[in-house]
């Protein structure tokens, strides 16, 4: 939260500046590869039954047809990186079809931040109830509408077949007009809202329940939150979603788009994420509290999370549980790394227009044939979230509540448009959050004072009027584990 400030300034050299990458925040990586596990499952939209589309989950193996709270946190590993967080992170799989042979889904990693600070203090945020969950973005949107108050936007970083390899930030869709990024140079990136009505979440407007925070103003806590919505306020969650896309640089033409969502978006505009909370009780409370909280920033490593949650309470890259934590399956047979159709029925949706949900014999979602074949789970597939709070009725209309609307009619022609390009740049940090580096590319950031140091060179409101956007290149290389390859990072922080 934090002023509104907003800093693609190209031509400031980078002074070095202070941003030192540390701040009322924390920061984690989990498993790189496919996720913990690849299926048609929904808990937050489609409860209990095969969801509409393909998600890759990060996060406790207690995923199942009936998710619930005990379960989750009941799990017996995570890929997120510290241990106690069993909570569970998805988003749409994304496939490569860029040669015709058929859909080929990529590897990815999550960086997850939690974000806390009103200022450079804690907002001593509330912990998330028991069976909470949250969605962020909207998967029928197909163009910039001029709404994305997830702040959701792709980047390629080191663009290969583009007249420069100037790192290219999107308004919302994938990149285009490149052959490739750079290394593990495809991202994307959301941020999920912070304040609560005190309702659970709706399946059928699933973004109802959550509002963004207001622009920061010297408010604290659920003072920032906007009318309806002071319930509660959480930790920010903010994530980068890094793609591996190593085995197709160089396979696709600049005019191509080859990238398309589980959903049927070759935009990437529709792109979404979810979350549902299986923290074990305590845990984040201390990790973002009033004194003591976990603040090793966009560069904590496995030791700075340990001095945070306990020395053993961290998964290395070699755990055996950590490589090898998976979910069983309630759909088995959805998590073949190429398939010639869209799992589900998704046919792509080019937009611009809205995409239409699709209805049909083999359109809908649907409940398990034959029963719950899975399952030790109670059917509580409702999230009830239980916190003692006796929340207010939420009344004003969410943020971004999803709407309906018709689709244009399906097209497989890419947008050639190109949007978004920025250098941008500065230092910092990966492992060393103190070393300062500049690249050749110019550039500047800033910040905005929830970051120890907010040297801000310059800075506007962005077109939300409440979106803080730092963004900084951070070299990193044995953290990620990708082939000790020096590659760029850039991010945007929302301090809300
Ligand atoms: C298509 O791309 C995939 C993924 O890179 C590759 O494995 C496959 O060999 C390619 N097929 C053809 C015919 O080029």
């Amino acid at each position: 939260m934090v002023a509104t400030l907003f800093a693609w300034t190209a031509a400031l050299a980078a002074t070095a500046s202070a941003f030192d990458c540390t701040g009322p925040y924390f920061t984690m990586y989990n498993r790189k590869g496919f996720g913990m596990s690849v299926q048609r499952l929904d808990p937050a939209v489609e409860p209990g039954m095969q969801s509409s589309h393909l998600h890759n989950f990060d996060g406790g193996n207690g995923l199942s047809l009936n998710t619930d709270f005990e379960g989750l946190t009941g799990s017996s590993c995570t890929t997120a990186r510290v241990k106690p967080d069993k909570s569970l992170y998805w988003r749409p799989a994304l496939f490569w079809n860029g040669n015709g042979t058929g859909f080929y889904r990529v590897p990815e990693q999550l960086k997850i931040y939690y974000k806390f600070g009103d200022g450079d203090e804690s907002a001593v945020p509330s912990e998330f109830p028991e069976n909470f969950q949250m969605m962020a973005g909207d998967p029928f949107k197909r163009s910039d509408d001029g709404n994305n108050p997830g702040g959701i936007r792709w980047a390629c970083h080191g663009p290969m077949g583009a007249s420069t390899k100037e790192n290219i930030f999107t308004k919302g869709g994938f990149p285009t007009g490149i052959t490739g990024c750079d290394g593990l140079g495809l991202a994307a990136e959301i941020t999920f809202p912070s304040c609560w009505s005190g309702k659970e979440i709706d399946p059928k407007n699933p973004n109802a329940h959550m509002a963004y925070p207001n622009a920061y103003s010297g408010k604290k806590g659920v003072d920032v939150c906007p009318e309806g919505f002071k319930a509660a306020r959480f930790p920010t969650i903010f994530v980068e979603f890094w793609y591996d896309i190593t085995a197709f640089n160089g396979q696709f033409k600049a005019t191509d788009n080859p990238w398309v969502l589980a959903q049927g978006d070759p935009t990437g505009f529709g792109f979404h994420a979810d979350f549902r909370n299986g923290w074990e009780k305590g845990v984040l409370a201390k990790a973002t509290g009033k004194s003591g909280y976990c603040d090793c920033g966009c560069g904590c490593n496995e030791d700075s999370l340990r001095k945070c949650f306990g020395a053993d309470q961290v998964n290395d890259n070699n755990d055996a549980a950590f490589t090898q934590c998976s979910a069983k399956p309630a759909f088995p047979g959805e998590d073949a790394p190429r398939v010639d159709k869209l799992p589900g029925c998704n046919p792509i949706q080019q937009g611009p227009g809205r995409a239409e949900r699709k209805t049909g014999p083999d359109c809908t979602s649907s409940p398990p044939a034959g029963g719950n074949d899975e399952s030790e789970d109670s059917p509580s597939s409702s999230a009830a979230p239980s916190a003692s709070s006796s929340a207010p009725a939420a009344s004003g209309s969410s943020s971004q509540a999803a709407s309906t609307s018709k689709a244009a009619a399906p097209s497989n022609k890419p947008s050639s448009t190109r949007k978004g390009r920025m250098s941008i740049q500065t230092q910092n940090a990966g492992n060393n959050p103190t070393s300062v580096q500049k690249d050749e590319m110019s550039i500047q950031t800033q910040n905005a004072g929830n970051e120890a140091q907010p040297p801000v060179v310059s800075a506007k409101p962005d077109s939300n009027g409440n979106v803080v956007v730092v963004t900084e290149t951070i070299y990193a290389t044995s953290t990620l584990g990708y082939k000790h390859r020096r590659h760029t990072h850039a991010r945007r922080h929302h301090l809300r």
